[in-house]
């Protein structure tokens, strides 16, 4: 390595501001068919059940994904957890997701659900490392323009 060359500092992971809600917003619709918008989450984001957090570039500028779950007493469901495309499969999703568990646990949350489905390998394969586990399923649950509807899975993980 050139010997003044620093090596790339890591992103970061800080609690949700209004002010990133735009970018929250551009990430969420590149990934998903039915894009939230900056409004939805900006409000979502305020419900005092709601926990939030963003992943950011080490100089805090750029957005690079976010987390959102809603707790209510011991129980909590992620209600989305999105990364960047072109930031995916470098960690942040693990991140992101260990922070809000975290943050869960500390709240006194006890366990976590979640629904994904079932042909997201990639979402599968973070929270199966994380310790979610299969308790149902809802089948023809998210439907599809010109395929047949997706199957729904639901994930626990006992303690957050
Ligand atoms: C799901 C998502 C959040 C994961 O975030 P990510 O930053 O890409 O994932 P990470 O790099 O942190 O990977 C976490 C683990 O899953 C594994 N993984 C990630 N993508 C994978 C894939 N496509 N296939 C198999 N394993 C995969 C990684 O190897 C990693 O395991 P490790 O920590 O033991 O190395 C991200 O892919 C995403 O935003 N997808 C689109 C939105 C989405 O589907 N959200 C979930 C809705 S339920």
């Amino acid at each position: 390595m050139w010997p003044f060359a620093k090596p790339a500092a890591d992103p970061v992971i800080r609690l949700f501001m209004p002010a990133r809600a735009g970018a929250c917003a551009t990430i969420h619709a590149g990934n998903f068919h039915r894009g939230w918008s900056a409004q939805e989450i900006a409000d979502l984001a305020a419900e005092p059940s709601v926990l939030a957090h963003v992943a950011l570039d080490s100089q805090e500028k750029t957005v690079l994904g976010f987390s959102l779950a809603r707790h209510v007493g011991a129980e909590a469901e992620i209600l989305t957890i999105v990364v960047d495309r072109a930031r995916q499969g470098k960690g942040l999703g693990r991140s992101l997701l260990q922070t809000q568990l975290d943050a869960l646990s500390s709240l006194g949350v006890t366990e976590v659900f979640l629904e994904v489905e079932a042909g997201n390998a990639a979402a599968l394969a973070l929270y199966g490392k994380l310790g979610f586990q299969r308790v149902g399923e809802r089948k023809a649950y998210y439907a599809k323009a010109g395929e047949p509807a997706a199957t729904a899975l639901i994930l626990r993980r006992i303690g957050a």
